[in-house]
C-alpha cells in the first residue's frame, strides 16, 4: 500500500492534495490486481495512467510558470515523469501477455511504493522548496 504522511508534504497545497489522491488511486489499482482478469486490470491501469499524467502536467505547469523557466530541476524532473510512465507501461504490457500472477503483483507493488516515496522526497520536494522561496520574494513592479 502507498501511504501519504506529513513528512511527504512539499508545501504546495494543490500538489499535496494530488499526492494524497495518487496514493488512494494507486491503492485501488493494487487491490484490483490479484486474480483480476487481464481486461479489467488493463482498464484500471489505463485509468490510473490518465490520472497520474494529469498530475505530472500540474507539476510541470508549476515548473514552467516561473520567470524565464528559472527552476533548474525542470528537465531532470520532467524526465523522471517520463521514465515513470515508460516503466509503468512496461508493467501494463506484461498484463497484456496475461501476467497478473503473484510475482507480478509483488514486483509492481514494490516498484510503485518505492517510486512514490522516492520521487516525492527528491524531485517534488525540490520543486516545493523552489516554489515556496519564490513566493516569499517581494514582487517587482
Ligand atoms: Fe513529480
Amino acid at each position: 500500500m502507498l501511504k501519504w504522511s506529513d513528512d511527504l508534504s512539499v508545501g504546495v497545497p494543490e500538489i499535496d492534495r494530488q499526492h494524497q489522491q495518487v496514493a488512494r488511486r494507486a491503492n485501488l489499482l493494487l487491490e484490483k490486481l490479484p486474480g483480476g482478469s487481464p481486461g479489467l486490470v488493463c482498464d484500471a491501469f489505463d485509468f490510473f495512467e490518465t490520472f497520474i499524467s494529469d498530475h505530472f502536467r500540474t507539476e510541470e505547469q508549476y515548473m514552467i510558470s516561473t520567470p524565464a523557466h528559472a527552476y533548474r530541476g525542470a528537465e531532470a524532473h520532467t524526465l523522471a515523469h517520463h521514465s515513470f510512465l515508460s516503466a509503468y507501461r512496461a508493467f501494463r504490457a506484461e498484463i497484456n501477455k496475461g501476467a497478473t500472477d503473484e510475482l507480478f503483483v509483488r514486483q509492481f507493488s514494490l516498484w510503485i511504493m518505492e517510486w512514490y516515496q522516492e520521487h516525492i522526497q527528491t524531485h517534488d520536494k525540490e520543486l516545493g522548496v523552489f516554489l515556496k522561496a519564490r513566493s516569499k520574494k517581494p514582487r517587482r513592479k
